[in-house]
């Protein structure tokens, strides 16, 4: 038990800017793997766009990447593998089919806000991450992987 809860305790980050979080997620830009898939979850400015552009940056996209929002599903194409941006707070999980991520899905890397609108189950290996507001600039990142990919992730990222 408390082997669990000290691993768990390493699988939270706090950062202190918007930069520090684009910088964490570009780590997981740069190795992430065809089919990876990265559920955002959190409140509203909780920094879920932010970390997705980080995610971009790494793989090595051109151009800035913002918020989907009022389109489905955004695919960026000028990076290392192409990269999908989702969310689903004004469309909703009705929309997950819509989207048609299961096509894409192991074929590039994937970011979906506001993922916890849908039934998780609908993803069968991901790394979800947790994002909460501590203050004005900074925001604690709880990362849960399920299954082998997001634990590659975390283990190359975090070193745990
Ligand atoms: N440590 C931090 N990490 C990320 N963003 C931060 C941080 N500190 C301050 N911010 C600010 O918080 C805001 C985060 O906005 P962002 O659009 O990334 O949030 P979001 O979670 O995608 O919101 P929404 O649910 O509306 O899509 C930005 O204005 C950013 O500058
Ligand atoms: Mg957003």
């Amino acid at each position: 038990m408390q082997l669990n809860s000290e691993r768990e305790r390493k699988r939270e980050r706090i950062t202190n800017s918007v930069d520090e979080t684009r910088c964490l997620a570009s780590q997981f830009g740069k190795i992430a793997e065809p089919g990876s898939i990265f559920l955002l979850c959190g409140d509203l400015g909780t920094g879920k766009t932010a970390f997705a552009q980080g995610l971009g940056a790494g793989l090595g996209v051109e151009g800035s990447i913002s918020s989907p929002s009022f389109s489905l599903l955004k695919e960026y194409s000028s990076g290392r593998l192409p990269f999908f941006h989702a969310d689903l707070y004004r469309v909703g999980a009705a929309a997950l089919a819509d989207i048609g991520l299961e096509d894409v899905i192991n074929c590039g890397v994937i970011a979906v806000e506001w993922a916890d609108l849908a039934p998780l189950e609908y993803f069968e290996e991901y790394l979800l991450i947790r994002f909460t507001g501590l203050g004005p600039e900074s925001r604690k990142l709880t990362f849960e992987p399920v299954g082998g990919m997001g634990e590659r992730l975390l283990e190359a990222v975090l070193g745990t």
